[in-house]
């Protein structure tokens, strides 16, 4: 039995250097070490050795087993490596080429008129408030000093959700739920959505946005409000835009103003953006009317104030040289992605 040992390893040796590749490893090591391997059979014939020979077969057997079992394991080994290689080889890509373009998001131009306005009036001590869009006839109207059968309600389409509740048609609203909520000094901007019932043109749009500005304290004048939305203007334009107070009328500030900036688009020389005036109007504005403290139960021998309320889509219009506010609403990619 012994004597077959030597040739079988010579021979399973031999062959395992020959092999191509794993399969024919794994053929060999069926041939040379399963259950109906040569070895195999010599181990199930152990039983008729003598108990001093047994040991001594056992042990060369299993040296055999074990050579050829880590010359197997070698063969196998390269070929992994080739395998690893040749998949490393096909899998590898081309870092040059050009990536898929990722379109991102980004703020919507009115919103970064808004953010530029906002950060404006609070870098000048301005709080930002808001009040609901769903008003009531009081806030909207009444308590702004415009009673029932008022005709300042004409001006102003309002949309009625019922007789004492509606969409409000300005921000204004907002002056009222602050001096309800807040005691002097009060320093606020209101932003928010305003509707009326206008056809939709390329100036008009029944939902559009207002913002509102309220300051109360002692000794409020009509030159800080001046002075105020002046300072406002030069930060938003430039320093070199002028502004001008035309005398106005609002039914919730006495005496009343609209402020006119010197066209930045022409410089005030005259052209399309300004209709050849050289002004354009921008804002409402006006010392808080008595009725309205009155309403916001703030004392009016004590204090006063100044409003201010502006449209936004006109702002941003004139700001990034749009001249069709529908454009603002359409969320068409080709135009949202010029800011
Ligand atoms: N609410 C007014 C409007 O919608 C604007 C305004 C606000 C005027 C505050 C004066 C003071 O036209």
């Amino acid at each position: 039995m012994q004597e077959k040992l030597p040739e079988i390893k010579k021979r399973a040796l031999e062959e395992i250097t020959k092999a191509n590749n794993l399969q024919e490893i794994e053929a060999l090591r069926i041939e040379f070490l399963g259950k109906k391997s040569e070895i195999n059979e010599l181990m199930k014939g152990m039983g008729a050795l003598s108990a001093e020979e047994r040991p001594v077969f056992g042990a060369l057997i299993n040296e055999v087993k074990d050579e050829i079992e880590k010359a197997l394991a070698s063969k196998k080994e390269e070929f992994e490596e080739v395998a690893m290689l040749a998949k490393m080889e096909k899998e590898k890509i081309d870092v040059t080429i050009p990536g898929n373009r990722q379109v991102m998001g980004r703020i919507h131009p009115l919103n970064k008129v808004l953010n530029q306005i906002c950060d404006i009036f609070v870098s000048m001590g301005f709080e930002i408030a808001d009040g609901p869009e769903i008003e009531t006839d009081y806030y909207n109207f009444e308590a702004l000093n415009i009673p029932k059968d008022h005709p300042a309600r004409d001006s102003q389409d309002t949309f009625y959700i019922s007789e004492n509740v509606l969409l409000r048609t300005q921000t204004s609203p907002v002056q009222i739920r602050v001096m309800e909520n807040k005691k002097p000094p009060i320093r606020i901007i209101a932003p928010g959505r305003v509707y009326r019932s206008d056809e939709v043109d390329a100036t008009h749009s029944p939902m559009f946005h207002q913002i509102e500005g309220l300051v109360i304290d002692k000794g409020i004048t009509f030159g800080m409000l001046k002075g105020c939305l002046e300072e406002f203007v030069h930060k938003l334009y430039g320093a070199d835009v002028k502004t001008r107070f035309r005398p106005h009328h609002f039914q919730f500030t006495e005496p009343s103003a609209e402020m006119d900036i010197s066209c930045p688009a022409c410089g005030g020389k005259g052209c399309s953006v300004c209709k050849g005036e050289g002004w354009i109007e921008i804002l409402g504005a006006g010392m808080v009317h008595r009725n309205v403290l009155k309403r916001g139960n703030i004392d009016f021998n004590e204090y006063s104030g100044f409003a201010f309320g502006m449209g936004l889509e006109r702002l941003a219009m004139r700001a990034l040289g749009v001249n069709d506010l529908r454009l603002f609403y359409e969320s068409d990619v080709r135009f949202l992605e010029q800011f």
